[in-house]
């Protein structure tokens, strides 16, 4: 699987960006910053902004390889992947399967219980009738009510009494998937990569709002980063090894970005894994990598070096 330096250098490397999902500004960044990175490398590097004519645009541009720096809808979810398998040209990251189930939180969720990794407890509701039917929940309040087709925190919400929770619950049923339900575990919030099969490191995350939502991950500049996560070994080694066992219960590839909570008692709860993580120089993928001596460009390096068809 995958190529070496020498035989890509060759080939027509297209930085697949942009998008139509509500993640395109982050997208944007992350497909230029990765640009920019492999051209550096020596690679042949075309920049695809993905519109609905995407398949005219690879043939047109003779992409041989993609280097996916999609997030979101369309090109976190599955179907990116799907039209490049179709097309027959190797891409990065998670195939077409672990990309839909990563995207999906209550799909996912299932498939981590039944690995056996440890999750906050939770209810799922379709709709918004379903939850109005039977508005109870297997667990006290607090709880964090999120939309199951989601990212970037984007209707995320800590209830605390049930006023809050059914208010929570109209907005998530107006936005995609069905509505999951959580206990809130407190505790501190680590995030964990995975590249290659392997557990890059955690990193702790100190954001200055309630949690961890939109605003604190792109516009404000007060969420401090603690790299290393100034935890214990043993609490390191339990974080990192629930996040490659969510990588590889979802059966993923490439790089991927767990979000963890550790609790005062030094438990783990996986919260999800980013098939996509954000890849600008400020994402906190790139920050764990150079932890471990990848720095920018060796690590774009190394993704576009796993492309492949995974069908
Ligand atoms: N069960 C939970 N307990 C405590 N905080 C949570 C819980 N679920 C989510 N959060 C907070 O909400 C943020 C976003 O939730 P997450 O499941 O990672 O979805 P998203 O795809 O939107 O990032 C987390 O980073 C964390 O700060
Ligand atoms: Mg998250």
């Amino acid at each position: 699987m995958g190529f070496n330096a020498e035989e890509l250098k060759s080939k027509r490397v297209g930085v697949l960006m942009g998008g139509l999902s509500a993640e395109r500004e982050v997208s944007l960044r992350t497909g230029s910053a990765c640009a920019e990175a492999l051209e550096s490398k020596g690679y042949i590097v075309r920049r695809i902004d993905v519109q609905k004519d995407v398949a005219a645009r690879l043939l047109e541009e003779g992409v041989e390889v993609a280097f996916i720096a999609l997030h979101g809808r369309w090109g976190e979810d599955g179907c990116i992947q799907g039209l490049l398998e179709s097309m027959f040209i190797p891409y990065t990251g998670s195939g077409v399967l672990a990309s839909a189930a990563g995207m999906d939180k209550v799909f996912s969720k299932r498939v981590f219980v039944a690995h056996d990794i440890q999750t906050p407890a939770c209810a799922v509701f379709e709709n918004l009738e379903a939850f109005q039917a039977a508005p109870r929940l297997p667990f006290e309040l607090p709880a964090v009510v999120k939309p199951s087709g989601e990212g970037s925190s984007v209707g995320v919400k800590i209830v605390k009494d049930a006023a809050s929770l059914r208010e929570a619950v109209a907005e998530a049923s107006r936005l995609k998937g069905a509505i999951l339900i959580e206990r809130y575990v407190k505790g501190r919030e680590i995030q964990v990569a995975v590249l290659d099969d392997e557990a890059l490191g955690a990193i702790e995350i100190l954001p200055a709002n309630e949690f961890y939502d939109y605003a604190a991950k792109y516009q404000a500049n007060t969420t401090r980063y603690l790299f290393p996560a100034p935890i214990p070994a043993a609490q390191e080694a339990t974080a990192c090894a629930t996040a490659l066992a969510a990588h590889r219960a979802l059966g993923c590839g490439g790089a991927t970005r767990s979000d963890l909570i550790l609790d005062a008692d030094g438990r783990c709860w996986l919260l999800e894994v980013n098939t996509l993580p954000g890849m600008t120089s400020a994402s906190l993928l790139p920050k764990i990598a150079a932890g471990k001596g990848i720095d920018f460009p060796s690590l774009c390096e190394r993704l576009l070096l796993g492309a492949s068809l995974k069908g």
